[in-house]
């Protein structure tokens, strides 16, 4: 037996057979538009391009960069939390620079969970904090997002054997893929609920500057969060700097301490002249015409579902639409059928979780014209899509 017996069981990532069942449909001789991926189409900012290309010329570039992180964009991000959220964090110990956010989730887990304890993830939720379980061989249970109450968990239904066990709670607002943003006052509720059971929060701040009703808050402005949450943050989407691979884990320096100490044992850091780039990009802010770009998307792709008959609010924040589907259908199934007649690629529901079943997540990183295309094709498939 070549392979370990956990990962027999574990199923692929789901955008990445997401992308091959689009590529089948493709070879076949048809043009697919992708409203499945989260991968902004907006391009990074020209100053972080520009330091880029500065940087990746220095001599000092190409040596290891420093294990926890280029000190200056430490300092930045301290800086943005002092503006933005008025939290004081000190850039030595309370910030961690990662290759993207979606290590940094992943290798907290491995510095928090004994064998034994539980992860708590959100459902519907990212997929990678449902995966973290399975893959370090930890135990994790579904933690229900509830639509009635603008898809927050309810903490008290929480079985008590569950909050003994749990050491680890992640959590994510502005939340993909509901767009549910969350106040200070829940946050204050889920710091009560991780003090009385000792339980790490991981809240996930990926999509803070997409909030298009309401705002974002982060976890560290409750002050009892500082020494049992961390944050999770992402040049991904706020930058489009998606394929650079820069993130950050923000919080309790003793947890930090932990991640700090798997992430010098499986990588080296991250490229310093990516580094720089996302400094000046933090400083240079996200750009207001792609927020406006796509709020306009956002309540352009709600005309149009309004007018196919689907009852769905426009999300409150991020770049997603989380559609229930009509009776009957599954999320795989109706996913695949559009997929097949359509030639619009969508995610299933069940990519986050049990409770996606019915659901779609439909994704507003595709330009106009794509956008209009895509829907005109679904709109003419709509007699193939009435039943499964
Ligand atoms: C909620 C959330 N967290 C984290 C990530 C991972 O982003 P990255 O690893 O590119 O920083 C994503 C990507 O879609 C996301 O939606």
């Amino acid at each position: 037996m070549l392979v370990a017996n956990r990962f027999r069981t574990m199923p692929a990532y789901v955008f990445a057979e997401l992308a091959e069942a689009r590529k089948q449909v493709e070879r076949q001789g048809h043009r697919v538009i992708d409203l499945g991926a989260s991968d902004p189409d907006w391009p990074p900012p020209t100053v972080a391009v520009d330091t880029l290309m500065r940087a990746a010329r220095e001599p000092e570039s190409h040596h290891y960069p420093p294990y926890r992180g280029w000190l200056k964009l430490r300092e930045g991000i301290a800086r943005w939390y002092r503006r933005r959220f008025g939290v004081e964090l000190d850039p030595e110990r309370e910030v961690l620079i990662t290759h993207g956010s979606k290590e940094g989730l992943a290798h907290l887990a491995l510095a928090v969970v004994e064998p034994g304890g539980l992860i708590l993830y959100p459902d519907p939720g990212y997929p990678t904090y449902r995966m973290v379980g399975p893959l370090y061989g930890l135990a994790a249970k579904p933690l229900p997002l509830d639509p009635a109450v603008g898809y927050l968990p309810d903490f008290g239904r929480v079985k008590a054997g569950d909050w003994e066990r749990a050491q680890l709670m992640y959590l994510n607002y502005p939340n993909n893929p509901t767009g549910a943003v969350a106040s200070l006052d829940f946050w204050r509720r889920a710091v009560e609920w991780a003090q009385r059971w000792d339980v790490v929060i991981c809240s996930d701040l990926a999509y803070v500057d997409f909030v298009w009703e309401g705002e974002a808050v982060s976890v560290l402005q409750v002050p009892e969060a500082r020494d049992l949450a961390v944050e999770s943050l992402t040049f991904s989407k706020s930058y489009s700097m998606q394929g650079w691979r820069l993130g950050a884990l923000v919080g309790s320096a003793e947890i930090l301490e932990a991640v700090y100490k798997i992430e010098t044992q499986v990588q080296s850091g991250v490229f310093l002249a990516v580094q720089k780039a996302g400094l000046a990009a933090l400083e240079a802010g996200p750009n207001p015409a792609a927020l406006a770009e796509y709020r306009a998307r956002r309540d352009w792709v709600g005309r149009q579902l309004g007018e196919m008959g689907w009852r769905v609010a426009p999300p409150q924040a991020t770049l997603y639409y989380w559609l229930p589907l009509p009776g009957g259908w599954g999320s795989e199934e109706y996913a695949q059928r559009l997929l097949q007649v359509a030639h619009v690629a969508v995610t299933p529901g069940t990519a986050f979780g049990a409770s996606g079943h019915h659901h779609l997540r439909l994704s507003l990183t595709r330009p106009k014209n794509e956008l209009e295309r895509a829907f005109a094709q679904w709109r003419s498939a709509l007699p193939e899509l009435l039943a499964p």
